[in-house]
């Protein structure tokens, strides 16, 4: 089924030379008590829009720390985050709550759904900080829907799904929104082959057919290869190959 939705952005409209995440510079340190972690040093590179960067490298390295910079979750040290030309970094957490509600759909490992909640009304969820009608939520929820593929589970809860259905809810919860940038964290670590190739091939239609910026971390040499770009951290430095012990 071709990816037509009225409410999201169409491939031709986005401009895929356009620099569109700008990373300059970026120091992350963690405390515990007196001791500081230094995570990522100097980090720099640009992601342009409607790219598929997949985050690759050893547990610790950074990674999450990272992505969640990227997403406005968390806030560095020093160093500059443009996105759009709005250095995040320097927005108040009530802006940032506004600029990630607004620009950012997430994905998570464990899909992090609301048991209580039908795959419907997850989905609907992230529509309800909008001001959109019930009639209109409705709309755009079947609409996500559709594109995962699990009209037919609308009514399910989390716990009466499959893993891979469940991250397929998590996934349409993530762009129903009609974010720019989608970050997932190891979207498939927990599922089977099978599923995980069903989660990839869903992310490559977003970033093919909808021109949707992907950032996703991973640990499958084959999820990554469905990405456009692959970039390996390695204890807190960037590198566009993996470093290789000689
Ligand atoms: N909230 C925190 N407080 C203190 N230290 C932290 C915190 N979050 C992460 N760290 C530390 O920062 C480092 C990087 O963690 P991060 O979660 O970014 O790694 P990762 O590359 O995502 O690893 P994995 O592949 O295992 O998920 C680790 O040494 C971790 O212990
Ligand atoms: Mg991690």
């Amino acid at each position: 089924m071709a990816l037509e939705l009225k409410y999201l952005k169409s491939k031709k409209q986005m401009d895929f030379k356009k620099k569109f995440i700008e990373i300059r510079d970026i120091y992350k340190s963690y405390r515990r008590g007196n001791l500081i972690i230094p995570v990522l040093e100097n980090i720099s590179f640009d992601i342009v829009e409607g790219e598929f960067l997949a985050l690759m490298g050893p547990s610790g390295s950074g990674k999450s720390t990272l992505l969640n910079l990227i997403a406005g979750i968390d806030k560095p040290d020093s160093g500059v985050i443009s996105i759009q030309g709005v250095d995040i970094t320097t927005l108040s957490e009530t802006e940032l709550a506004h600029w990630r509600a607004s620009n950012v759909g997430f994905i998570f490992q464990f899909y992090n759904l609301i048991p209580v909640l039908t795959a419907f009304e997850n989905i609907e969820l992230p529509l309800l900080l909008t001001g959109l009608s019930k009639q209109e939520r409705h709309e755009h929820v079947i609409l996500a829907l559709k594109i995962v593929n699990l009209e037919d589970r609308m009514h399910h809860f989390p716990g009466q799904l499959s893993g891979g259905q469940q991250q397929r809810v998590a996934i349409a919860r993530a762009f129903v929104t009609d974010p720019t940038i989608l970050v997932a964290d190891e979207p498939t670590g927990d599922l089977d082959r099978v599923s995980a190739e069903d989660v990839l091939e869903l992310m490559t239609r977003l970033n093919f057919e909808l021109g949707k910026t992907i950032i996703m971390v991973t640990h499958d040499p084959k999820a990554a290869k469905k990405a456009r770009q692959i970039q390996y951290l390695e204890k807190g430095i960037m590198h566009a190959h993996p470093q290789i012990d000689v």
